[in-house]
């Protein structure tokens, strides 16, 4: 019998219980699922592409047909190395639609050979995105039951060591600070001024 393996790549810049809604539904219809971390430098990411992985890791440890794995480049030439025959996204709402659309034709023109697959995940998730759990956490609001524990506790902690090196930074630019603090608070708004530029 034929076996299908299938590939789910995304950000996954936190993994979210949508993400995890679909891994479920997908490792159920496929016989082989790998969540594909794309490796993107352009991307100014929350996470690192390592802690991405070991969050999915640790989420997605009680299925046996799920794996982990990181790539960049073209999807399409990575589900050809692993020998996947199909492609999982999520469809959430019908604005999702056409983006996924898009990218599915675009990918069949790319290796006609790989077929993309849709699947919903469940209503309860049907708002629910990486960004806005990012943006909720950043502006101090609970991202309990948007991602699973472990996801929301390293969130967590990414936003308090982000919010007290800010604040190292505008205390530096006191009038009490050193001038070794003020040029060094200098150079931190540069770096983030060069970060913002490259971003826009
Ligand atoms: O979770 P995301 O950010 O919506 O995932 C988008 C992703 C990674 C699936 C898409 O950007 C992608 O496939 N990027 C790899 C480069 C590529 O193949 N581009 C052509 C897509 S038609």
């Amino acid at each position: 019998m034929k076996r299908v393996k299938a590939i789910y790549p995304g950000s996954f810049d936190p993994p979210t219980n949508g993400h995890l809604d679909l891994i479920e539904r997908g490792s159920k219809i496929f016989d082989e699922l790998i969540v594909a971390i794309l490796r993107n430098p352009e991307k100014d990411p929350l996470f690192t592409v390592g802690e991405r992985r070991q969050m999915l890791e640790a989420m997605t440890a009680e299925f046996d047909n799920v794996s982990i794995d990181t790539f960049h480049g073209l999807t399409v030439d990575y589900a050809l190395r692993v020998g996947a025959q199909a492609l999982l996204r999520g469809i959430r709402a019908i604005s999702d639609y056409e983006y996924e659309l898009q990218m599915a034709l675009m990918n069949r023109k790319l290796q006609p050979g790989l077929e993309t697959v849709f699947m919903m995940p469940a209503e309860k998730y049907s708002y629910l995105s990486s960004r806005l759990v990012r943006e909720v956490a950043q502006l101090g609001g609970s991202i309990n039951c948007l991602v699973p524990e472990l996801v929301a506790q390293k969130v967590r902690e990414k936003i308090e060591i982000a919010n007290k090196f800010d604040d190292a930074a505008s205390g530096a630019r006191s009038p009490e600070a050193s001038e070794a603090e003020r040029a060094n608070a200098d150079r931190t708004a540069e770096r983030k001024t060069r970060v913002r530029k490259k971003k826009a």
